[in-house]
């Protein structure tokens, strides 16, 4: 309960956070370039629930911030970082702002989302991810691997991943993708029930050491108390979110 209290506090502090610290990432990017891309696909998938809200920059680009800002990417050193299921590719944008090395992960599918991530300068590598196949050699190891709003679990429908899918890709990461004292931050997206995990896939999150909290699933994340990572931030400390811990 104590950690849920804190986590909250952290997030509250990275949302602020990002909200004053947004304007300084868009600054880095050529807005009016940007100005064709909201032209060409304001309407490729409308609004509220279509892919074209993500073309609203500045709420987007500070979701992601927040993010980074609640797993310690500004103050930490640089990190090797993975993200799956990437989309516009904003997270790895803030990732490479504060210093880190991304690659990102995701279908080739929608125009939209190549054009931006070109533009920004990921480095995105077309890959479908399937339940219980390995992901690809990448080239390198991972400090960090993220997947936000994650849709590959196929939770709009009955097909949504179980635990034993669950099993097979962490176990994959482990293995394959992370170096020893990575760390894995999943966002999940809603099930058909409205629910993010049943009970048996939080059992096996919480097995493995995750600290869960409403959609967010984070294994391997900071074990000291959430209080003090607060007050580490607020003062501008290097705390140990800056190091991922091992599982
Ligand atoms: C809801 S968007 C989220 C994008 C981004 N993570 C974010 O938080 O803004 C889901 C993303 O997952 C990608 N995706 C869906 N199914 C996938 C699959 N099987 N393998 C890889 N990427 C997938 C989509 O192309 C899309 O970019």
């Amino acid at each position: 309960m104590r950690h849920i209290r804190g986590k909250k506090a952290l997030r509250v502090v990275s949302f602020l956070r990002s909200r004053f610290k947004v304007g300084h990432i868009l600054k880095s990017i050529d807005l009016d370039q940007f100005q064709k891309y909201q032209r060409r696909y304001d309407d490729a998938d409308p609004r509220p629930h279509g892919y074209s809200k993500y073309l609203d920059i500045r709420p987007w680009m500070a979701d992601k911030l927040m993010h980074a800002l609640y797993l310690g990417l500004d103050k930490s050193r640089p990190m090797k970082i993975l993200d799956i299921g990437t989309g516009t590719g904003y997270f790895p944008y803030v990732c490479k702002y504060f210093g880190h090395e991304v690659v990102a992960l995701d279908l080739d599918v929608v125009p939209m989302y190549n054009d931006l991530c070109e533009f920004l300068e990921i480095d995105r590598r077309t890959w479908r991810v399937e339940k219980y196949q390995k992901l690809p050699d990448l080239g390198l190891r991972f400090d960090l691997v993220t997947a936000f709003m994650i849709k590959f679990n196929q939770h709009y429908s009955k097909e949504q991943w179980a635990t034993a899918e669950w099993r097979f890709m962490l176990e994959d990461l482990r293995t394959n993708q992370l170096n020893p004292n990575g760390r894995i931050f999943l966002g999940f997206n809603a099930n058909l029930d409205g629910s993010f995990y049943d009970d048996e896939l939080r059992r096996y999150f919480e097995s493995i050491g995750a600290r869960i909290w409403h959609n967010e699933v984070d294994i391997g994340g900071p074990k000291q108390s959430v209080l003090f990572d607060v007050c580490d931030r607020l003062l501008g400390v290097e705390g140990p979110n800056s190091h991922p811990n091992p599982y």
